[in-house]
């Protein structure tokens, strides 16, 4: 089969709408979604343009022009507009220049009908609603008061833990934002938790939402709701602002939400309204917002992960939990608590640890925090058969490497050089993209092949270190 044809089938099969066009928004290809939202036949669509196939867009509102003008990729942008057909649609879209020998020659863009997307948002949402009534029911009965964590479930005595939770004890009661940093496994959402417990919000809700777990486009109706108004398919649904009225939304890796939804999270801080996506009425909300990072915040900044004016909204009260290796003293009282757990989850009857294990996991580096000391109890209560637990019921993988002197120390050495890999490797790669650049005289095609990558690679990554223009590289 030849290149072109199989090109062609490709796209055919594809869910997803194409439209490819010159430098002045004519298009020379398109090709509908699997939904036909665009209203408009292929043949009759190629040589028109843009603007001709849908009405009501203008040269400031389509993504074309903007892309044209820019020459920069819009990616994952929402359209809401009136196709050839007059009927009111909605869709993603990600639109991509097309750059040869540095000249812009044309445009493609690859778009979604966001229907579906709307109702998954909406399904989320209640899935929610659902959840924050079960515990609230639970709740009430007195048999089943673990749904939520309280400070009496944040165990340790360390000077660095028990300052932490005074701390997050005195600004329970206020409504002012918390931001909490830690690595991963420390304890972010028991603290959360506890601070929504301890405050006048807890008979209200409480909801938790990961910002990493699902798409943009996806978190905006989720997070601000859905208004009929403008799209197809949508109905008047609340977002989780509104769910949470009068209790607290935490937002968990706020560093993955993406920019734009960082940018209407500080408009809802700063003026206590929402508007649902779509919709031209705005709404009060009472809601404390709780976000959390497991990197810190000052680098994400640096590396414009999270916007800096948000950052300074949210960081009114900040909390920074340090990790288990820095404070060893907790270890044992851990252990205690865990073994407590799992004596009774397992039915065992264990009461301590050997002293052999003891100093094991005082060395060790704990990259995984606490969720990583309770998963080494977990797993060695289940082999263990007498009182104690011992080096033998720790299982093999977790125990060879602590045997290794240089593991074993791996973590004061990561420390003492501030050491992260990635940020390491993406410095490095930052370094070589400039280099390239500069020896190709901003010549973005040449210094793609120079770094033996393809030319969309080099953009995107010039979008992820936010070089705008190749002469902001010295
Ligand atoms: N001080 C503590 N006392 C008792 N249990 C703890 C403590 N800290 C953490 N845990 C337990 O460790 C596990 C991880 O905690 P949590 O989910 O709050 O961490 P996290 O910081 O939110 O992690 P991630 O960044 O991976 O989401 C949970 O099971 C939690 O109950
Ligand atoms: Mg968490």
């Amino acid at each position: 089969m030849n290149y072109k044809r199989l090109l062609e089938l490709i796209l055919v099969n594809l869910d997803e709408g194409i439209i490819v066009t010159d430098s002045m928004a004519n298009i020379t290809f398109y090709k509908e979604p699997a939904t036909n939202i665009g209203g408009i036949e292929a043949k009759m669509a190629i040589g028109m343009n843009i603007l001709e196939v849908f009405p009501d867009l203008t040269p400031e509102t389509s993504t074309f022009y903007s892309v044209i003008k820019s020459k920069r990729p819009l990616i994952e942008h929402i359209q809401h507009y009136t196709n050839y057909e007059g009927k009111k649609v909605s869709t993603v879209t990600s639109t991509i220049p097309i750059i040869e020998n540095n000249e812009l020659v044309g445009c493609f863009e690859i778009f979604k009908d966001l229907t579906q997307v709307m109702d998954l948002s909406e399904k989320v949402v209640r899935l929610q609603e659902q959840l924050y009534k079960k515990n609230h029911n639970e709740k009430s009965n007195e048999n089943s008061s673990e749904a939520s964590y309280t400070f009496e479930n944040i165990i340790g005595k360390s000077v660095g833990l028990l300052e932490l939770k005074k701390k997050a004890r005195m600004i329970a009661n206020s409504s002012s934002p918390v931001l909490i940093y830690g690595e991963t496994g420390t304890g972010k959402e028991l603290f959360i938790q506890a601070i929504h417990n301890a405050s006048s919000r807890r008979s209200k809700p409480f909801i938790a939402q990961n910002c990493a777990a699902l798409p943009f486009n996806l978190l905006e109706s989720i997070l601000f709701g859905t208004s009929s108004g403008s799209f197809t398919g949508a109905k008047d649904n609340p977002g989780l602002f509104e769910l949470a009225d009068g209790g607290t939304l935490f937002l968990d890796e706020i560093n993955s939400l993406e920019l734009d939804l960082q940018a209407k999270l500080l408009r809802v801080l700063q003026d206590g309204v929402v508007r649902r996506v779509g919709a031209n009425k705005t709404k009060k909300v009472d809601v404390r917002i709780m976000a959390s990072t497991n990197e810190d915040p000052v680098r994400l900044v640096q590396k414009k992960h999270l916007r800096e004016d948000l950052y300074y909204r949210l960081n009114v009260i900040y909390l920074e939990i340090p990790p288990l290796r820095e404070r060893k003293e907790d270890i044992k009282s851990l252990v205690d608590y865990f073994i407590d757990k799992y004596n009774k989850a397992l039915g065992k009857n264990i009461s301590g640890i050997s002293h052999e294990i003891e100093e094991v996991l005082q060395a060790y580096y704990w990259p995984g925090n606490i969720r990583e000391l309770e998963h080494v109890i977990e797993s060695a209560m289940n082999f263990a058969f007498g009182h104690k637990i011992f080096l033998e019921d720790i299982s093999y993988n977790f125990r060879k490497p602590l045997t290794q002197r240089a593991y074993v120390h791996m973590g004061e050495e990561a420390k003492a050089f501030d050491l992260d890999l990635n940020q390491e490797v993406e410095g490095y790669e930052l370094q070589l993209i400039k280099k390239a650049i500069r020896a190709a005289e901003g010549n973005c095609t040449k210094a793609a092949k120079l770094l033996k990558i393809p030319k969309q690679t080099l953009h995107n990554k010039l979008k992820k270190y936010d070089i705008k223009l190749v002469k902001d590289i010295k």
